[in-house]
């Protein structure tokens, strides 16, 4: 069989770093559905990789700096700095603000474990907080009760698209002088009292990763700001922390956007806001099929526009009504199954069961329905 047949049967990818193989068959619903986004806008796709092929700029490049001049654009951002995953953009977002060892950084346990490896990476703490019951996202209420002497940020996450309660985090953030580093990886094009998340913050990250809601044809990341500094100096870090070639000012990384990624990335924007249309959509419909079954529902918060990266149900027979619907052909999948206060990787924190209880009944309940702008009605 070739890799072509292969992707059309398996090739669907998860939201997160990994690829997850659902049959593809005509009577049953995968979990995302990337093959038919890219026959979509094949034609487009093709003479983009075709430019970067021809003029060989494969290491940033134009198509690098045009994707960021439109995606600071469509955020609302001064600047935009392509890097070459989400994660990284995350790491050096950490030392832009100078968080290191023994700093702690609040943030949520209840998110894909990048977020809190960033902190890792500079040698500084995850001080986790608890989220909300109804958005799964950082419990404003319960932070100020974390910040301690040694607090140098926070992180909160616009879990599944749905963007976190921005107003009450900014007003205790600038209370205790504390810099906002939104992770957005999930979150392109949400909105927050009718503007569009990414712009809050010091500082945003997002992630391009495939199965994003805007998805590289590989990894990718941008971290966004609206101070100048930082960005210059974001683009000195993912670039070994050079300015001029072969002179370094710092010790950076190699942290660069690919050409091919911008190019893509570029195509793939065009087309952003129609499809978190449709999977405004599919989310809508979802709702009014499923409202009055025993299914605790995803809903917006009165100040949200989610853009629907996930459509999370919760029933605490979750792991039975997930085989259930896969034995009948429905993909599912779960985010998260083991919050990060009780992954073995973060053991040396010392945290047990039941520290953050709302954390670990979300992870108890939770299942990802299939959710992408190609899903049908029907
Ligand atoms: C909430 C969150 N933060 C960070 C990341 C990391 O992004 P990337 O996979 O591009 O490194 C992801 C995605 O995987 C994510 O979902």
């Amino acid at each position: 069989m070739n890799a072509r047949n292969l992707q059309a049967m398996f090739g669907l990818f998860d939201a997160d770093n990994r690829v997850i193989f659902s049959r593809h068959m005509a009577d049953s619903i995968p979990y995302l559905d990337l093959p038919a986004q890219l026959r979509g806008i094949r034609k487009e796709l093709d003479a983009a990789i075709a430019r970067t092929l021809d003029n060989c700029s494969f290491c940033l490049g134009p198509d690098v700096a045009q994707f960021e001049k439109d995606f600071a654009k469509f955020i609302g951002a001064e600047h935009c700095v392509g890097f070459n995953s989400g994660t990284s953009a995350l790491h050096v977002a950490m030392r832009l603000l100078g968080v290191g060892p023994d700093d702690e950084v609040i943030t949520t346990p209840f998110t894909f474990v990048a977020t809190s490896c960033a902190i890792s990476y500079v040698g500084a703490k995850p001080v986790y907080v608890d989220i909300d019951d109804a958005t799964f996202n950082l419990d404003p209420k319960l932070i100020e009760r974390a910040i301690t002497p040694r607090t140098k940020a926070v992180l909160p996450v616009h879990l599944y698209g749905h963007p976190f309660d921005l107003d009450p985090i900014l007003a205790i953030c600038k209370k205790h002088k504390l810099p906002l580093v939104e992770d957005a990886a999930q979150a392109h094009g949400a909105k927050y009292k009718g503007k569009t998340v990414g712009a809050f913050g010091d500082i945003s990250c997002f992630s391009f990763y495939p199965g994003k809601n805007l998805g590289a044809c590989g990894e990718g990341g941008a971290l966004l700001t609206n101070n100048i500094t930082l960005a210059a100096r974001a683009r000195a870090l993912r670039e070994h922390g050079s300015t001029v070639r072969y002179y370094h000012d710092e010790v950076g990384f190699n942290y660069r956007m690919e050409g091919f990624q911008g190019a893509v990335l570029g195509v793939k924007l065009k087309h952003l806001e129609k499809w978190t249309r449709e999977r405004r959509r599919v989310a809508r419909r979802y709702t009014e099929l499923l409202v009055g079954t025993p299914l605790q529902l995803p809903r917006e918060a009165a100040s949200a526009e989610s853009a629907w990266h996930l459509y999370v149900v919760r029933h605490p027979r979750r792991d039975e009504l997930k085989k259930y619907l896969e034995a009948n052909g429905v993909s599912c999948a779960l985010h998260y199954p083991l919050p990060l206060h009780l992954q073995k990787a973060y053991a040396h924190l010392g945290h047990k069961s039941g520290d953050f209880p709302v954390a670990e009944k979300a992870a108890r309940e939770c299942l990802s329905l299939p959710i992408y702008p190609e899903l049908t009605d029907a």
